[in-house]
């Protein structure tokens, strides 16, 4: 251990406000991915502490201090939580970049933007609001009002864990909802972190609960559960698509965010050093970790070698190391499962033809050896109809794909399954205004990528999921409407 670890070994399941072992007894190991080096154990929950957990937010919901709470105090409580995360933002910060690799500059930042998005959601808890209508008929007085929608369940990835643990929570305690959250299982510490948190902000027992463990086990568990009104899932799509036939069986409310391939496109009037800058950045940040990473860079035919030369340029540039050096700009994947993948994508690229601009295959020298180190990848002579090109590969490899017409490349960045991210880079408004409409994605950025902000929402479309997070629509998605009528005669 390189740190010190503010955690007991091995960690439990948050149920009831407790900390438990799961009922088998069995636990899961925690690695770091930059060196190997074993962590700590946490609770291999299964379907028996599902249960358990379902029972307490149940139980949270109904009844106890949870269902008084006022909006004030709903406010009051996020606004505490947004305190403590603050004040233990180094060590949430570390227990990332411990557990999943992430340089700790980056999980810094994070959990500067998660502070302000928990107080955002602090000040959503006093916006709740219904309509009055005015019915025809006189002798009717109408009126909506906004109600929780009860028990929802969370089941997130491991390429931000706090990051997605936070977006989960925010809302529910918002709305006055309970929660039962899966993290992954390589990346489950900095979420019970924040469950330690949440217990000393006053969240009631039963309203945050946490069940780590398997996807097949857990996760699969909490997507049939019977006693969960609501589900909400961030990850791979194959694994949604398993959720969403779940979660039918008992009607379940459903949002997903299922990633993508999102495109990023760069035309020649376009400022094209800065284009460039943050190519890189949209590609290659955590490691390529990231569901609107923008992997398919659509670049204007005659700029489309200088550009691709350009973009190799800095990402050589980037420092890839341990992610606890402060200078690290990218750190290892997250698993050796998740390195295998992408090594594979990568080799079958090469097969069909594409070449490497730069990086091209895992790191192996040295220190390097130990971890998950895979380098930014510029791949050129790539086709559309290639794996790489077509599927979520989720590490640092990006394809430059030129095109000669608007149109063209309209047609192409949309002639995918996804629909999350989309990039344009021009100085021409009245084609940024075109492609900003035409292009089919959750979002688009102009001259920007990835800008985030917690009073916008974000989601997908197509195969890239359902509902939106961020903003007023994120609180809609656990309200339920329900109509009054009262007669006046
Ligand atoms: P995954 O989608 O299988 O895992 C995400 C979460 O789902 C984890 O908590 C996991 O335990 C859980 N899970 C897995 N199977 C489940 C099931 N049958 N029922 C309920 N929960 C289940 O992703 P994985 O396997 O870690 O990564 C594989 C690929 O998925 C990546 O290479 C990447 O392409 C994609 N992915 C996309 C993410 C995104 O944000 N868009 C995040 C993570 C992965
Ligand atoms: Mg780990």
């Amino acid at each position: 251990m390189t740190q010190p670890f503010p955690v007991q070994n091995p960690m439990g399941l948050l149920i009831g406000g407790e900390w438990v072992p799961a009922q088998s007894g069995q636990t899961l190991a925690s690695h770091n991915p930059a060196t190997g080096e074993h962590l700590v154990d946490f609770a291999r929950g299964e379907a028996e502490d599902v249960d358990r957990a379902v029972a307490a937010a149940r139980a949270a919901f109904e009844s106890g201090p949870w269902p008084h709470f006022s909006p004030t105090e709903r406010q009051a409580l996020l606004l505490r939580l947004a305190d403590l995360v603050e004040a233990n933002a180094e060590q949430l910060a570390m227990l990332d970049t411990l557990d999943m690799g992430s340089p700790i500059r980056h999980t810094r930042g994070s959990v500067a933007m998660l502070t302000d998005l928990l107080r955002y959601y602090a000040g959503m808890a006093r916006g709740i609001e219904g309509i009055t209508a005015t019915p025809s008929n006189p002798a009717l007085f109408a009126c909506t009002v906004r109600e929780p929608v009860g028990v929802c369940a969370a089941i997130i990835p491991w390429n931000g864990p706090l990051w997605a643990s936070i977006l989960k929570l925010g809302p529910v305690l918002a709305t006055g909802c309970t929660l039962v959250l899966k993290p992954a299982e390589d990346a489950s510490l900095s979420p019970l972190m924040l469950g330690k948190l949440a217990l000393e902000a006053g969240v009631p027992p039963g309203v945050f609960n946490i069940v780590t463990g398997l996807g097949t086990e857990a996760g699969a568990a909490l997507a049939a559960h019977p006693g969960i009104d609501k589900i909400a899932f961030t990850g791979s799509d194959t694994t949604g698509r398993a959720i969403m036939a779940a979660a039918a069986g008992t009607l379940k409310r459903i949002s997903l965010e299922l990633g993508g391939k999102s495109p990023n496109i760069i035309f020649a009037d376009a400022d094209l050093d800065k284009a460039a800058r943050m190519a890189v950045v949209a590609a290659f940040a955590n490691s390529g970790q990231v569901c609107s990473a923008g992997t398919r860079l659509f670049v204007e035919r005659p700029i489309a070698d200088d550009f691709a030369a350009a973009v190799a340029r800095h990402a050589g540039a980037l420092r890839i190391g341990n992610g606890l050096e402060p200078a690290t700009d990218l750190g290892p994947l997250v698993s050796a499962r998740q390195l295998a993948r992408v090594s594979g994508y990568m080799e079958e690229a090469l097969r069909e033809g594409a070449g490497a601009v730069c990086g091209g295959a895992r790191l192996e020298d040295g220190a390097f050896g130990q971890g998950f180190f895979f380098p930014p990848t510029v791949l050129s002579g790539a086709a559309d109809a290639m794996r790489a090109v077509r599927e979520e590969i989720f590490g640092p490899i990006l394809a430059v794909l030129p095109f000669d017409s608007e149109e063209e490349v309209v047609a192409r960045a949309n002639a995918t399954p996804f629909g999350l991210g989309a990039g344009i880079w021009t100085g021409n408004v009245g084609r940024a205004h075109r492609l900003g409409r035409a292009l089919r994605a959750g979002s688009v950025w102009v001259n920007c990528y990835n800008a985030i902000d917690p009073a916008m929402p974000s989601g997908g479309v197509k195969a890239s999921g359902m509902g939106r997070e961020y903003g007023k629509a994120h609180l809609d998605e656990h309200l339920e409407t329900k109509s009054i009528w009262i007669a006046t005669d």
